[in-house]
C-alpha cells in the first residue's frame, strides 16, 4: 500500500520527508518521490526501487531546497513501477504536484474528459488524473481549495491526497475518502501521513483525518473542513507507541497486520469492478462468443494461490459449466496436459513471480491456451506475459503465510465466474442481483469476522499443544480445509492434514484416537447434515473437535462439537471468504503460542523463484 508523508515548517523539508518514507517502507513499495516547494518552485525528485535510490540522487535530500513538501512511497496498482509512474505526480503547467494513495475507480473517463480538452498525460496511472484536474479546475477558479472540492465532487473510489501548489507554497492540502490520512502536530511545524509510523520521530501529537474532510496545513496551524467546506473541530490524540512496536502499524507481526486488513483489501478488490449493480472488467476480451468456444479452463497455481484454484473448480464449473481442471503448476508441465487453443488458462499468484507457475504459464502458453492472470503485484512477470491480467489490490502482503492475497483472490475469481456465467446468459437477472449483493457485503461482514478473535485466541490457547491435526470439510468446505491445515503448518510446524469428510471411512479415520484434534468445516449450508454425521463420526473415537460454521447453523453444531466458530450467512459460494479468516487467526494464535517465527516461518520463502 502507498505511503505518504508531508512536512511544512522551518527546517529544509526534504531530509524530514525522506525519513518519514523510511519509516513507511514496512507498508511495501516499489518506488518512492518527493517534491518540495522553494518559494514559488516546485522540486521533485522521483526514483524507481528502494529509498536509497531517490535518497542518492538528492544527496539524502540536500540537493532539494525548500521548507514544504510532500513524500510518497509507491505500490504499483495501475501502471508498471517506473520513475514516471511513481509520485508526486504535476499538473501540465507543473504548478500543482501531487501524492495519492487509494484508487480512483472512474479515472479512465476523468482521462478521456481531460485529453478532449487537450491535456496531455505523462503516466499510466489514475493518480494523474487528479492532479491534472486540479489544474483544469484551478485555472477556472483560482483558488486551490475550490478547485480541490471541485475535484473531489468529480472523483470515484478511495484516496488520501496531499497536494502542493507552487502558487501557495506556504500549505499542504489534504483529503481523505477510504484511505488513512491523518495530521500531526509539531512546534513551529505541521505534518501529514498515511500512519503514524511517519511521525513519531517529530510528534506524538496527532488526529485523524475522515472520509470526507479536507484539510489546510500551514506552519502554524491546521485547519480541517467538512465535506460542506464547514470547519470541523479535530480532537487530538498522544501516541505513546515505542516505534519498534509502530513499524508493524503497531501489531506484533505482519501476518496478523495483514489479516486485520482484509475487510479493505477486499473492498479494493470488489469496489473498483462493480459499477452500477454489474460487475465490470475493463479490457478484458471474453465475449460470448470466445466462453462458448472454449472448451476447457485450466487453473494453474502453487500453495495458497492452488487452493483458491480448488475453489474456482467448485464455483466456476457450478456456474458456467465449463469444464475446470486445476493443476499444481509444478506438475503441470510434465504431465502433457490437455492444452489448446480452445482451453483458457487461469494462473494465479500473488506475487507473480513463482517460478513453477511462470513455467507452467509459458508451457500453457505454447500449447496455444489463452492466459488470463490473477496477479496481486502490479507489472510483475506473469502479469506481463499473460493475455488478459485481473489484478486483487490487496496491498502489499510482507508476511510469508499469505492471508489477504489469497482472499482477494478468491473474490477475484468469484466475480470472473459470475460475469462469465452472465456473458453466457446463465444467471437469471435475479440471480445475479442477489450474488453482486452478497459480494458487496463481504468487507463488512469480514470486519464481523474479525470481532471474534478474541474467541479464537482463546481456542487457540486450548488447542495449541496437539502435535497432529486433521481438516474435514465437503465441497467448497474441503478446499477451504485444505488452505486452514497449509496455514496451521507452515507457521506453526504442527503435522495437519486436510481430507474431503466422505474419504476419511477410506482410511484416514483409523488416525483418529481420543485426544486427536479436528477442525471439522460445516459452513457450505447443502451439505450441513453430511458434515454433522462426519463431525458424531470423529466424536465417537474420542476426537475433539473445533468446528466452523455459520450463524444460522451454529445451534446445530454445538449440540456435537466441543468448541464452534462462525461466520455470518451468505450466498454458499462466497462463504470460504469469511471461513477463511478464523481459520489464519487460529493458525496465528497457535504459532503464537509455540513461540514461532510468524512472519519468517523457517524453510519458506515469501515468494519461490527456483524450481
Ligand atoms: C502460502 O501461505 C504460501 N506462502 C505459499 O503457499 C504461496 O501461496 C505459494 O508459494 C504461491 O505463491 P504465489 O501466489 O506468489 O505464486
Amino acid at each position: 500500500m502507498c505511503g505518504i508523508v508531508g512536512y511544512i515548517g522551518k527546517e529544509p523539508a526534504a531530509p524530514i520527508l525522506l525519513g518519514g518514507l523510511k519509516r513507511l517502507e514496512y507498508r511495501g513499495y516499489d518506488s518512492a518521490g518527493i517534491c518540495v516547494a522553494d518559494g514559488g518552485q516546485l522540486h521533485v525528485a522521483k526514483a524507481k526501487g528502494r529509498l536509497e535510490n531517490l535518497s542518492g540522487m538528492t544527496d539524502g535530500g540536500r540537493t532539494l531546497p525548500g521548507t514544504v513538501g510532500i513524500g510518497h512511497t509507491r505500490w504499483a496498482t495501475h501502471g508498471e513501477p517506473n520513475d514516471i509512474n511513481s509520485h508526486p505526480h504535476l499538473s501540465e503547467d507543473g504548478k500543482i504536484a501531487l501524492v495519492h494513495n487509494g484508487i480512483i475507480e472512474n479515472y479512465l473517463e476523468l482521462r478521456e474528459f481531460l485529453e478532449r480538452k487537450g491535456v496531455r498525460f505523462t503516466s499510466e496511472t489514475d493518480s494523474e488524473v487528479v492532479a491534472q484536474l486540479l489544474e483544469y479546475y484551478y485555472k477556472k477558479t483560482d483558488t486551490v481549495l475550490g478547485a480541490l472540492y471541485m475535484v473531489l465532487h468529480r472523483i470515484e473510489g478511495a484516496y488520501a491526497l496531499g497536494i502542493v501548489c507552487a502558487d501557495a507554497p506556504d500549505r499542504i492540502y489534504a483529503a481523505r475518502k477510504d484511505a488513512p490520512l491523518l495530521l500531526g502536530y509539531g512546534e513551529g511545524c505541521n505534518f501529514i501521513a498515511s500512519d503514524v509510523t511517519a511521525l513519531v520521530q517529530h510528534t506524538r501529537e496527532v488526529s485523524y483525518m475522515e472520509d470526507g474532510e479536507v484539510a489546510v496545513v500551514t506552519a502554524d496551524g491546521i485547519t480541517v473542513l467538512n465535506a460542506m467546506e464547514l470547519p470541523v473541530a479535530k480532537p487530538r490524540q498522544h501516541i505513546d507507541w515505542e516505534i519498534s512496536a509502530a513499524e508493524k502499524g503497531g501489531y506484533p507481526h505482519f501476518m496478523l497486520k495483514e489479516i486485520m486488513e482484509e475487510p479493505e483489501a477486499m473492498r479494493r478488490a470488489i469496489s473498483p469492478r462493480i459499477k452500477d449493480g454489474r460487475l465490470v472488467f475493463d479490457g478484458l476480451q471474453l465475449g460470448r462468443t470466445e466462453l462458448e468456444n472454449l472448451r476447457n479452463i485450466a487453473v494453474i497455481a502453487c500453495g495458497s494461490s492452488y487452493h483458491v484454484g480448488m475453489m474456482g473448480k467448485y464455483n466456476l464449473e457450478s456456474l458456467t459449466r465449463i469444464p475446470v481442471e486445476v493443476t499444481l503448476a509444478s506438475e503441470f508441465r510434465y504431465c502433457d496436459p490437455i492444452v489448446d487453443e480452445r482451453t483458457l488458462a487461469i494462473v494465479i499468484s500473488q506475487s507473480g513471480e513463482t517460478l513453477d507457475t511462470m513455467a507452467a504459464m509459458r508451457e500453457a502458453k505454447a500449447r496455444g491456451a489463452r492466459i488470463l492472470s490473477i496477479v496481486n503485484v502490479v507489472g510483475s512477470s506473469i502479469a506481463r506475459e499473460s493475455d488478459d491480467v485481473l489484478y486483487t489490490y490487496a496491498g502489499p502482503e510482507i508476511a510469508v503465510a499469505t492471508t489477504k492475497a489469497y482472499s482477494t483472490q478468491l473474490a477475484v475469481l468469484d466475480m470472473l465466474g459470475i460475469h462469465m456465467a452472465d456473458t453466457l446468459g446463465l444467471l437469471t437477472a435475479e440471480r445475479y442481483d442477489a450474488l453482486v449483493c452478497a459480494l458487496q457485503r463481504l468487507p463488512e461482514q469480514l470486519d464481523a469476522v474479525l470481532a471474534d478473535c478474541e474467541n479464537i485466541k482463546h481456542f487457540a490457547s486450548q488447542y495449541f499443544n496437539h502435535d497432529s491435526v486433521f481438516f474435514i470439510g465437503r465441497n467448497l468446505d474441503y478446499a477451504l480445509g485444505l488452505e486452514g491445515s497449509l496455514k496451521l503448518k507452515e507457521i506453526s510446524y504442527i503435522h495437519s492434514e486436510a481430507y474431503a469428510s466422505g474419504e476419511l471411512k477410506h482410511g484416514t479415520i483409523s488416525l483418529i484416537e481420543p485426544g486427536t484434534l479436528v477442525v471439522a468445516l460445516g459452513t457450505y449450508a447443502p451439505l450441513f447434515d453430511k458434515a454433522m454425521s462426519n463431525v458424531v463420526e470423529v466424536k465417537a473415537r474420542g476426537a475433539s473437535v473445533l468446528a466452523l460454521t455459520t450463524a444460522q447453523q451454529r445451534g446445530q453444531m454445538e449440540k456435537t462439537a466441543d468448541a464452534v466458530m462462525t461466520v455470518p450467512d451468505t450466498e454458499p459460494m462466497f462463504l470460504p471468504s469469511l471461513g477463511v479468516v478464523p481459520l489464519q487467526l487460529f493458525a496465528y494464535y497457535v504459532a503464537l503460542q509455540r513461540g514461532c517465527d510468524i512472519d519468517k516461518p523457517r524453510n519458506l520463502a515469501k515468494s519461490v523463484t527456483v524450481e
